[in-house]
């Protein structure tokens, strides 16, 4: 079965699975969202189902809600939750302090506001996803539909005296139609290539009317876990070892993929 997985399936597989260590019964637990997140939540489920784990899951996304409860989590909301032991999500980018850009899948204003209420963010990915600087990946800005190109106008003046290397702004698109998230808005992506001064980028964003929220997570990340296609993870925790990196070989739990594929 681990054969049948692609080498990039089995990383964000072995992510997800070392993170579940991080989940107990009786938490209340952020659910992320994207193909990593997916993977997550599946383990999860299994767990709910054959070890009795009991928790509540708080989806970041319709897509999260619906798989989370096709797989047997009890899905409740932010608001019924209040607060959350730890959230668990993927990333398109993380730097060397554990700061990230997200909302590659156009959820990054409810994946903030998840995050932002939980004692710990653990983020899982492959190892792709590490960067020297953020920028490499577009840099997703929900805005309102209303005055939406005038507020991509304001984005694209405000660049100008920002440090960064690229300025084009562009609408996401679905097949021809704008994409719209969760909550009825537009992404617009910033193709920055490389954000000097992602503290300042960040404040300015959100400043311009109209802007709802932007795709940088800076000091909301405590856990990063890396997976690589040999089954190994290499686990980064703020809070131990100073933030040196732990490797783990999750292959050495045998079967680990056959249970996956029952
Ligand atoms: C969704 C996200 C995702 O977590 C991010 O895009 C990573 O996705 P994947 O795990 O599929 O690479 O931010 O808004």
């Amino acid at each position: 079965m681990t054969s049948e997985l692609s080498p990039i399936d089995k990383a964000k597989f072995v992510a997800a699975k070392q993170a579940t260590e991080y989940v107990k019964s009786g938490m209340k637990v952020g659910l992320g969202t994207g193909s990593t997140a997916a993977w997550l939540v599946q383990c999860l489920g299994e767990m709910v189902r054959d070890e009795g784990l009991k928790i509540k899951g708080v989806p970041t996304s319709s897509r999260t809600g619906q798989l989370a409860r096709d797989v047997g989590i009890e899905v409740i909301t932010l608001d019924e939750a209040r607060w959350l032991d730890v959230t668990i999500d993927g990333a398109d980018e993380y730097d060397g302090e554990l700061n990230l850009i997200k909302g590659g899948g156009g959820a990054h204003l409810q994946e903030k506001v998840v995050a932002t209420a939980s004692d710990r963010m653990i983020v899982i990915a492959d190892a792709s996803k590490k960067v020297d600087t953020l920028g490499a990946f577009p840099l997703p800005i929900e805005v309102i539909p209303f005055g939406m190109r005038t507020t991509q106008a304001l984005i694209e003046e405000t660049l100008i005296s920002q440090d960064v290397l690229g300025r084009s702004v562009t609408q996401r698109m679905v097949g021809g139609d704008p994409f719209v998230t969760d909550e009825g808005n537009f992404i617009l992506d910033l193709h920055l290539k490389r954000i000097g001064n992602a503290r300042q980028l960040s404040l300015i964003l959100n400043q311009i009317p109209g802007v709802v929220e932007n795709g940088l997570f800076l000091d909301i990340c405590d856990v990063v876990i890396v997976g690589h296609g040999d089954g190994k993870v290499t686990v980064r925790d703020s809070a131990e070892n100073d933030g040196a990196e732990i490797h783990f070989n999750v292959l050495d739990d045998t079967n680990i993929f056959a249970d996956m594929n029952d």
